[in-house]
């Protein structure tokens, strides 16, 4: 094993997860044969079988056998035997909390060839990155169940919003911004209208560090109304910077407005590269299509190149991008998502045979 070798942790998990990945790395090995960058990937059967096995989603050493590798590459989870709180707060959320990924980078670029539900939206016109925080906030895991399977059982669900998660996620928004140099403002979501504690935290932090940024224009939007911004004015949008749980919701929605969440890519990101960074599709098992090739694997491929980003890999990212928009520009091997009648695997081959 050469020192130069990129070691990437594989974990397919559930559902169309298994069938997305496999594309995935069949594109990934494509461009490591090109280029002879140098990735080795290790996988580990994590996930809803391995739970019917032995009684836990991941082994007890499992946290630690990950902290080893440059990156991790996910699927996703989810079972509809399982219930969800057990399959996602064991495997998919101690992840990212463990390896303090507290960037969740979410870009969704309205293609050419791609037709927006949105009918006035035209190809470059909506372009919305995602910044969410992802180790705190609603998913912070703070509370508990009280008389639990009794008449009166009562959930507390705390959020937990601290100054210091709150500004470094918003800082990474506004670097992000500054960076791209664009004339479009970087928006908060909040709900401090309602949530007079947390999200209050949440808009102190986002006006102390747009004051750092003035350079870069700012504005802050209540998540009921962005909700609706996201349909009526979406090419308002640059950098998006929300909650975890905000953060979750305006994703599935951005995913929609740029065509599909058959192509959203996700990279839970720690920008301090203390420990590995994950990437894997924005959305999940999808059990309703699961097993029968109709999964649109680009989601899975773009979070990849999305990795490879992250590993320093520029060039070769870029090619996996670029060989996923000229498959989705020709439009004759699109997945059913997209109108098209295309398996899983032949859009895997059809992206493999674009790179250049
Ligand atoms: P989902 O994203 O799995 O599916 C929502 C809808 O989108 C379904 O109709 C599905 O068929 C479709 N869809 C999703 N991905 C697609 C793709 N690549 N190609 C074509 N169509 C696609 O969300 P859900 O149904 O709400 O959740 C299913 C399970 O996945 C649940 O257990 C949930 O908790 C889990 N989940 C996991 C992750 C993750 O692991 N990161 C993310 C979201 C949901
Ligand atoms: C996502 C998913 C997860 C989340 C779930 C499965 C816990 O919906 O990555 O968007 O809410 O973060
Ligand atoms: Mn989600």
């Amino acid at each position: 094993m050469s020192s130069q070798t990129i070691q990437i942790a594989v974990i397919r998990g559930d559902g169309i997860g298994v069938e997305v990945v496999e594309e995935g790395l069949k594109v990934l090995r494509a461009v490591a044969d090109r280029t002879g960058l140098g990735l080795e990937f290790t996988e580990f059967p994590w996930g809803s079988n391995h739970y019917f096995e032995t009684g836990a989603m991941i082994p007890a050493s499992a946290l630690e056998t990950l902290a080893e590798f440059d990156a991790i590459y996910l699927g996703a989870v989810g079972h509809p035997e399982i219930h969800d709180h057990i399959t996602l707060n064991e495997l998919l959320l101690p992840i990212r909390r463990r390896f303090d990924q507290y960037v969740c980078l979410r870009p969704n670029t309205l293609f050419p060839g791609i037709e927006s539900p949105l009918r006035s939206a035209g190809p470059w016109d909506i372009d919305i990155t995602i910044v969410r925080e992802n180790t705190e906030g609603e998913y912070a895991n703070v509370g508990g169940i009280q008389f639990k399977n009794q008449s009166n059982e009562m959930g507390v669900q705390a959020g937990v919003f601290t100054r210091q998660g709150c500004e470094r996620v918003i800082r990474y928004a506004f670097e992000l911004a500054r960076e791209r140099g664009s004339k479009k403002p970087v928006t908060s979501i909040t709900k401090s209208n309602a949530q007079g504690f947390g999200m209050v935290i949440w808009d102190r932090a986002f006006d102390r560090i747009a004051a750092e940024f003035s350079d870069v224009p700012a504005r802050s939007l209540l998540v009921d109304a962005a909700a609706m911004e996201f349909v009526r004015r979406p090419g308002d949008f640059g950098v998006v910077v929300g909650s975890n749980l905000f953060g979750d919701i305006l994703s599935d929605l951005a995913a929609i407005i740029t065509g599909s969440i058959g192509l959203a890519a996700s990279g839970n990101i720690n920008p301090t590269g203390e420990h590995p960074s994950m990437f894997e599709p924005v959305h999940g098992s999808a059990p309703d299509i699961a097993g029968q090739s109709l999964a649109n694997p680009m989601a899975a491929i773009l979070s990849a190149a999305m990795m490879l980003d992250h590993l320093g890999q520029a060039v070769e990212a870029e090619s996996i991008r670029n060989a996923v928009l000229a498959v989705v520009e020709e439009g004759t091997v699109l997945p059913p998502d997209m109108g098209g009648t295309a398996s899983t695997s032949q859009i895997g081959d059809a992206i493999v045979a674009a790179l250049r």
